[in-house]
């Protein structure tokens, strides 16, 4: 089975993990880039107007892979914008998938993330894992939104975040 590692991030953690998973796998990574710097303000624009923002590479370099690895945030519930060229993609090009995510988790464990991508790609994906900032926190940090935003992943996070994916997928893959 050909994988494919696929990955957005806005501000690193996603693609510190993405890195590290396609390292360990031995597959390869793409990461998904936009020609303009996304900001707050074109975050809540895309938001209101449900935009599909233009990504780079274009969403059809999934097929020469037969299963595909998203790494990307969660933004309000939902996989971040410059996803949605990739996984509207697969509606039309029906593709086994998988969506992981290390998210900030401090409000309620994203209980809407997975009818979001079941809209979006026409199908649920294989796995969905969804790993919280909130939960690498000392407990009266852990509802706060600005240290669940404001975290960078270190060095033993990654690994221990990278040592729980590959078993999760292992079923899988
Ligand atoms: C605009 C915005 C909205 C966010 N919404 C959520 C959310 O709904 N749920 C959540 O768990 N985290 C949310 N977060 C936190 C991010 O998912 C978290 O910081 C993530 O690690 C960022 O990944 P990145 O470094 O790959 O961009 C949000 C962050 C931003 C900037």
């Amino acid at each position: 089975m050909s994988i494919a590692v696929i990955s957005y991030s806005y501000t690193g953690n996603n693609k510190a993990l993405a890195d590290r998973v396609a390292k360990k796998l031995s597959v390869e990574h793409i990461q998904i880039t936009e020609q303009k710097k996304r900001t707050m303000g074109t975050i809540i624009f895309d938001a209101l107007f449900n935009r599909t923002p233009r990504v780079f590479p274009a969403p059809n370099i999934m097929e020469k892979h037969d299963m595909i690895l998203f790494f990307s945030p969660i933004w309000m519930g939902m996989a971040a914008f410059p996803m949605r060229t990739y996984l509207k993609y697969l509606k039309e090009n029906s593709k086994k998938y998988c969506f992981i995510s290390i998210s900030g988790g401090a409000v309620n464990g994203n209980p809407t993330i997975e009818g979001n991508l079941e809209k979006l790609a026409g199908r649920k994906p294989s796995a969905l894992i969804d790993l919280h900032i909130s939960d690498l926190l000392p407990s009266h940090l852990k509802s706060d939104m600005k240290s669940t935003s404001s975290y960078k992943l270190n060095e033993n996070d990654i690994e221990a975040l990278t040592n729980k994916i590959t078993k999760e997928l292992e079923a899988i893959l």
